[in-house]
């Protein structure tokens, strides 16, 4: 039972429930037009302290897709926050007016703050470099779509492992389905954390391939989850300009590539895949997008009570 429920990292719903709103989201895939009064008369409220176009985007579109109206703060300096409100008085005022809360803080465990406090359901929306889970909900939707299964892939990640926070509730969440093996291509200080590490089931296959060209490993991928540079995360700009630009995707690495690959990200996109990969049929990225409003579309319904 998904009514009520907050999504805070991916551990909070059971592959069942996970694969409960694909269901969901593949029947509304097939007939949106079916969806379109299933929230009517509610609300759901969007409180954004850090950037976003696509997430918050995301779910206001599948909001409105399924008859819902949104009310929300894209930057806090709009909302009380910027008088002093704490997040625990924000979320209980905010629960008077609205029937879910979508939230993005900068800050590693707001969002479980937040849900401490709040009588209506609470999605994560990206918490510091900590979770993602709807990033999740959106790539798991896009590997079934592409793949038909989770058992027994290879996935490749690269790029910023240790700030990209939807690396580590990927990881998370894959880790559960039997046979999946995770080959992790980053610079040396930017790996998996530790305490992502740690989480793991015991034999989890975890190959990490440090300061290595993508092309000598890509073509072992079923899976290549390629991330940004976070330099909203780094503490000095400096490491920043000196690694923004350690793993690039273009036409001659993917030719290394087999056929099946399909190339994720979820974007925004800066340097790390070249423009002339677009075009490749390979790339998944741009129907990711639209995989992650209905995916949303679908959690939404399921923790409203509607579906
Ligand atoms: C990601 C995020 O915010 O963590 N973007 C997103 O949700 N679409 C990835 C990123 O910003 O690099």
């Amino acid at each position: 039972m998904l009514k009520g429920r907050h999504l805070i990292e991916p551990h909070d719903f059971t592959p069942a429930e996970m694969e409960e709103i694909f269901r969901l989201a593949e029947t509304m895939a097939a007939s949106m037009g079916d969806f379109f009064s299933l929230c009517r008369g509610m609300i759901m409220a969007t409180l954004f302290y850090e950037p976003s176009t696509r997430t918050r985007f995301s779910f206001e579109a599948a909001m409105y897709r399924l008859g819902g109206q949104v009310i929300g703060f894209a930057e806090p300096n709009s909302s009380s926050v910027a008088k002093g409100e704490s997040i625990a008085d924000t979320i209980r005022t905010v629960a008077c007016y609205a029937d879910i809360a979508v939230m993005r803080h900068p800050k590693e465990g707001s969002a479980l703050v937040a849900a401490g406090y709040s009588p209506i359901p609470v999605i994560n929306a990206g918490d510091g470099g900590h979770h993602h889970p709807t990033q999740t909900l959106t790539d798991l939707f896009t590997i079934r779509h592409y793949k038909q299964r989770f058992e027994g892939l290879t996935v490749g990640l690269c790029g910023d492992l240790k700030f990209g926070r939807t690396v580590h509730s990927l990881i998370q969440a894959m880790a559960r389905y039997p046979g999946v093996r995770f080959v992790c291509v980053s610079p040396g200080e930017l790996t998996v954390p530790d305490y992502i590490m740690a989480g793991l089931p015991a034999g989890c296959a975890v190959e990490c391939v440090v300061d290595q060209p993508l092309e000598q490993h890509i073509g072992k991928m079923d899976i290549l989850y390629m991330t940004r540079v976070q330099r909203e995360r780094f503490f000095n700009e400096a490491d920043y300009l000196r690694l923004k630009d350690c793993y690039i995707l273009d036409r001659r690495v993917l030719s290394r590539a087999r056929e099946d690959l399909i190339v994720m990200h979820p974007l925004p996109r800066v340097n790390e895949i070249a423009y002339g990969v677009d075009d490749d049929r390979r790339a998944v990225y741009f129907p990711q997008a639209r995989l992650g409003m209905i995916a949303r579309m679908a959690l939404i319904a399921k923790l409203l009570g509607v579906s």
